[in-house]
């Protein structure tokens, strides 16, 4: 596989060999990213960590992924700071920053921005999300994450359950996800949302071309039914634009709790989320009395984003081979796990 000098855009540019050799080099790369071991392999060098959008998660662990690997970064954040305020193309701006910086991130509100901005420079552009198109990195760090738990438990992608449920219709880690599982087999997807949410009719079209089954439903009793994995979303109200795009059926009945999770779900499901979850008065995102269940996956799901955007970085600058040269152990203080309520499995070794 070679991703040197090329555009992350989105998750369509890999095949299925590329995705496993991409899982290896995650995870030579995860005690890096465990803090067991430092590397400096791309020392010197620079990204450009450019978010038009709010991110907390994507944004520091494109930035950590950098930092680890022994680079540095310049960002910007919003458009206020920025010279798009002045009127600026995205097509000069992104020339100018291709003269600083070896790698881009950039997340923007408009579906295909981060193409047009990468179109003309050669330096390589990931794409943090371009509104409700593509998400490719957190699609590749969810896979890494459903592999891994699934390593734990004795079971593989090709032919797993999975349900999907909230905002199908805007949620671009959704479409990404999608696609990247397309490429395995006989996968069986669930999918749970309002009506008015539902997902695009285009991807699950892709999907049963593909070759996989496709269920939706409205509510959780039969659609959690035998599922391996339970991904849940946000209501992304920021993107309701069109008509009909409204909360009309989205009620408590679609909340992923405790409760739902023990009467409709196998007790080796895994509970995934992209986050952020709206965890305000009022709204049914995945519920906080999940946080002391081993299954939820949450928060390794969110730590496995700096391993997986090592990996990126790593292959677009081309040094995935050189990564052993570079490794040396961590000697500074690092706890056994980050939190009490990390599952006993979850050791940072
Ligand atoms: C998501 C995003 O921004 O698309 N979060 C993320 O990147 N981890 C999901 C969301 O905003 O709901």
């Amino acid at each position: 596989m070679s991703l040197l000098g090329r555009h992350i855009l989105s998750i369509d540019q890999f095949d299925r060999q590329e995705l496993e050799s991409l899982l290896e080099i995650a995870k030579t790369l995860e005690p890096v990213a465990k803090r067991k071991m430092r590397c400096d392999v791309l020392r010197g060098a620079v990204m450009a960590n450019l978010f038009f959008e709010a991110s907390t998660r994507t944004r520091l662990s494109f930035h950590t992924a950098f930092a680890r690997l022994g680079g540095s970064v310049i960002s910007t954040v919003g458009f206020t700071f920025s010279s798009i305020s002045k009127g600026e193309s995205l097509g000069d701006t992104a020339r100018v920053i291709a003269g600083y910086a070896d790698a881009i991130v950039m997340r923007h509100p408009d579906i295909g921005s981060v193409a047009t901005f990468a179109k003309d420079i050669h330096i390589p552009v990931i794409n943090a999300g371009d509104g409700a198109g593509e998400h490719p990195s957190q699609a590749l760090l969810d896979y890494y994450t459903i592999n891994k738990e699934f390593k734990r438990l004795g079971k593989t992608i090709d032919g797993m359950h999975i349900a999907m449920v909230g905002d199908l219709k805007h949620g671009r880690t959704i479409h990404s996800l999608c696609k990247l599982l397309q490429r395995f087999d006989n996968i069986c997807f669930h999918f749970i949302a309002p009506d008015m949410l539902r997902i695009p009719n285009n991807i699950i079209q892709m999907l049963k071309q593909s070759g996989h089954q496709v269920f939706e439903y409205g509510d959780l009793a039969e659609g959690l039914a035998g599922v391996d994995v339970v991904y849940a979303t946000r209501m992304q109200k920021e993107r309701f634009t069109q008509a009909g795009d409204d909360l009309t059926g989205y009620s408590e009945n679609l909340r992923i709790n405790c409760q739902a999770i023990e009467q409709y779900a196998e007790d080796d499901v895994i509970i995934m989320h992209p986050l952020p979850r709206d965890s305000r008065e009022g709204v049914y995102d995945l519920s906080e009395d999940l946080d002391d269940m081993s299954q939820l996956a949450i928060f390794r799901q969110a730590d496995n984003g700096v391993t997986m955007r090592m990996a990126l970085f790593a292959c677009v600058l081309g040094v995935e081979k050189t990564i052993g040269q570079y490794l040396t152990p961590n000697k500074a203080f690092v706890p056994e796990r980050y939190s009490s309520k990390d599952a006993d499995f979850y050791q940072i070794d």
